[in-house]
């Protein structure tokens, strides 16, 4: 099982690239499932989940064709509309291909996700909102069952914001009769960037990125070429590392666009943040400011990136309080950070922490994605040297991470 070993203590400086958008990736690249003729992806992040839904959409029967980060598929036959447990459970997001196959091919078998090391993870109001309009739906040993000879455009809406949901439901809504209305729907920028996508290929959506999200059903849709959206939580997560290190990075293909809730906060901590055109520079002070935080849906403080600002407050000067609202479960990373001595009490779904002058370099286990990012920051300043364990977390969700880092001056090393 690969390693990182890190050595504490370099300043980041310099230029890094960040990589397409993880999350727009995997639903967009389901959305190719809805036409019969080849779409084509262009910055598509080189990432295991990627790979994973890649092997699953081929197994379903769809040409792929992949050369460096761009993705051409052809789903001319669907020949096995299934996804297997074999496949899901491995990567969630595979729940992704339910909507598009009950639109194009009128029935499907899908795994349920099951949970993840953050919390339960249910996917009801996918099925719900596939019920709704019309479509017979099932859950037997495991598998969602689902069926429908055309959905029915219906107003919709959700119990809770669902970022999946709602894209599971508006591409099914893509090739319905009539329209549908999805109400309480997520409004992250990777929904957008898939109805975006959606629009390209000739679907008829507005409202994307607000919390109503009209969809007026057509027939078939047709092939386009899309660029998947930078990744912010990447972008995100290497703030936090240049901020960490006071550091003085300049972060390029990529916008500040959707991260204001966290660049607000990357400023009240001291840093200076300048935002160009498609790239972001920050210069980071010696000693950060702890900033408290509560994680609320888009456009609110991401919950993607509250790990990656626990260990940027545990070497923070002050106290902070974070609240986490999105899962019952994504504290993972705070046991493994008090083990580099990070002083941090967690009461239900709120930690309390204050920074500490050091932490001291130790062996820790990445346990999910961005817990993985977290014990990476907190290595760039522990003292002395960082093993992080499992860090299959990580490949799920960086793109070269530790070359990214290393030409940004961190001293750190990929070993199994
Ligand atoms: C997406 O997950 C992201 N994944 C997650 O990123 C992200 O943390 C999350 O949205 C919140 O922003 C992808 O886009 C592939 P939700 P998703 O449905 O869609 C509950 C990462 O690190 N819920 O918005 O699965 C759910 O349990 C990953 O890149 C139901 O109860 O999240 C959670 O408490 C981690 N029933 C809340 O809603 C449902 O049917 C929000 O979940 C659906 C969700």
């Amino acid at each position: 099982m690969d390693k990182l070993l890190i050595a504490g203590g370099a300043r980041l400086s310099g230029e890094v690239s960040i990589s397409g958008a993880k999350n727009a990736a995997l639903p967009i690249l389901c959305a190719a499932l809805l036409t019969a003729e080849p779409v084509t992806f262009t910055n598509v992040p080189q990432l295991k989940d990627i790979a994973t839904l890649l092997h699953l959409l081929a197994d379903m029967g769809v040409k792929v064709e992949r050369n460096a980060d761009t993705v051409t598929l052809h789903a001319a036959e669907i020949s096995n509309p299934v996804a297997s447990y074999e496949l899901v459970k491995t990567m969630r997001a595979a729940i992704l291909v339910l909507g598009p196959l009950v639109a194009r091919c009128g029935e499907t078998k899908v795994s349920l996700p099951g949970g993840c090391a953050i919390g339960a993870r249910p996917v009801d109001q996918h099925i719900k909102g596939l019920q709704a309009m019309g479509a017979e739906v099932s859950v037997e040993h495991g598998y969602v069952l689902a069926k429908s000879p055309r959905l029915k455009g219906v107003r919709l809406f959700t119990d809770m914001v669902t970022v999946t949901g709602t894209e599971n439901l508006m591409m099914a809504a893509c090739l319905a009769e009539g329209v549908t209305v999805i109400e309480n729907a997520a409004r992250e920028p990777e929904v957008v960037d898939l109805a975006n996508c959606l629009v390209a290929m000739g679907a008829q959506i507005s409202g994307a990125g607000t919390d109503v999200i009209r969809i007026k059903g057509v027939d078939h849709l047709h092939g386009t070429t899309h660029r998947i959206m930078p990744d912010r939580i990447e972008t995100g997560t290497y703030l936090c590392a240049a901020a960490v290190t006071g550091g003085d990075v300049r972060l390029v293909d990529t916008s500040s666009a959707y991260l204001d809730a966290v660049i607000d906060k990357l400023m009240d901590a001291g840093c200076d943040i300048v935002s160009e055109r498609h790239a972001i520079h920050i210069k980071a002070p010696a000693k950060l400011k702890a900033v408290s935080l509560r994680t609320s849906p888009y456009p609110a403080f991401p919950t993607d990136m509250q790990a990656q600002f626990m260990a940027l407050n545990c070497v923070a000067e002050g106290s902070a309080i974070i609240r986490e609202t999105i899962f019952e479960n994504r504290y993972m990373h705070a046991v493994e950070l008090q083990r580099l001595g990070a002083d941090i009490k967690i009461d239900g779904n709120t930690a309390f922490v204050t920074g500490v002058a050091k932490l001291q370099g130790a062996t820790v286990m990445a346990t999910d994605l961005r817990a993985s990012a977290s014990l990476v920051i907190a290595g760039l300043v522990a003292e002395g040297e960082t093993i992080v364990d499992r860090i299959y977390h990580l490949d799920r969700g960086y793109e070269k991470l530790e070359e990214k880092l290393a030409a940004l001056g961190a001293r750190v090393r990929r070993m199994n």
